[in-house]
């Protein structure tokens, strides 16, 4: 069954390795750019694309995550209490914009175990998956833009991008051919082959996967089908190169800039543009900068 997207699954069980010491005791879905963490970024990106049903695969020590989506009584009555109004909002717009949904992969096996951990909570349905980790900014959400294309065409879509060689092997990379439809302009492409972290000199193309995808629930049969792969782990990619084999697969170039918030370069960039955008801090963050005469 394919039909409208309602649920979107957030694996958030990961190390975060590449963020330690910051990540030992803390999950790094909780890193904050600016002053929001970045799993609330996806999840106003899922809730902007119309999908309110959130599945958030987590595992030990995520514990933070669960209470910042919950209702925070003692933090509400202390706002009420001061009248801090905007704030009071803020902090209630968190709990009441999504339906969300937990569920446990106690070891982490991979994202594609990741995934398949949702099986139940998904039913037979279509359904996105959102990486936190890639923090997208673009006038039509990303995953409203991959919408578009599995409504279109009602099979799995991933959000691709052009990387560059030094970059390709860290990336699930695609082989593809581009696809004629309307309104696209050169974007959509038709997935022949996929491989995930390839050598440079192995990578099919310079199409990266980035943490975005839409899924037919076929999906979770061929997790099931496949052996570990790149890492030892389960891996997403795999999956859907065991799909290509059944069900087309296509992959669109988003509309976009995205920023790699899981690599300490990436994350310091994304604070950097994200605190230039705002009314309250743009300016005097701006004024900062260029005192540094860098
Ligand atoms: C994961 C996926 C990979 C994809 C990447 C996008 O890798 O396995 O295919 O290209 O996300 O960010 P990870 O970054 O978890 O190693």
């Amino acid at each position: 069954m394919t039909g409208k997207v309602r649920k979107v699954v957030f694996p958030a069980a990961g190390l975060g390795t590449r963020f330690l010491p910051a990540t030992k005791a803390q999950p790094k879905e909780m890193l904050p750019l600016v002053d929001k963490p970045l799993i609330q970024y996806g999840v106003e990106e899922a809730i902007h694309s119309g999908i309110q049903n959130i599945i958030i695969v987590t595992g030990r020590g995520k514990a933070s995550i669960e209470d910042h989506f919950d209702v925070s009584f003692e933090l509400e009555h202390l706002l009420e209490t001061k009248k801090k109004t905007d704030l009071l909002k803020q902090v209630r717009d968190i709990s009441d914009m999504i339906d969300v949904s937990y569920v446990r992969q106690k070891e982490a096996l991979g994202l594609g175990h990741a995934v398949l951990r949702a099986r139940e909570l998904v039913g037979n349905e279509s359904f996105a998956v959102v990486l936190s980790d890639d923090v997208i900014v673009s006038d039509i959400p990303c995953i409203r833009q991959l919408l578009d294309i599995h409504d279109f065409y009602g099979a799995s879509v991933v959000a691709l991008m052009e990387v560059p060689p030094e970059q390709i092997s860290a990336y699930g990379v695609v082989d593809a051919e581009p696809v004629e439809h309307a309104g696209a302009n050169g974007r959509l492409f038709r997935v022949r082959n996929m491989v995930e972290k390839p050598k440079a000199q192995d990578a099919p193309s310079n199409l990266a996967i980035i943490g975005r995808y839409i899924l037919v629930p076929g999906i979770f049969q061929s997790i099931e089908a496949i052996p570990p792969g790149a890492g030892g782990e389960i891996q997403l990619t795999d999956a859907l190169k065991h799909l290509l084999r059944s069900r087309p697969i296509y992959g669109y170039k988003f509309e976009g800039k995205r920023f790699d918030a899981g690599d300490k370069l990436g994350f310091l960039q994304a604070t950097v543009e994200f605190a230039l955008r705002r009314d309250d801090l743009g300016s005097g963050f701006r004024e900062y900068l260029r005192s540094l005469q860098l």
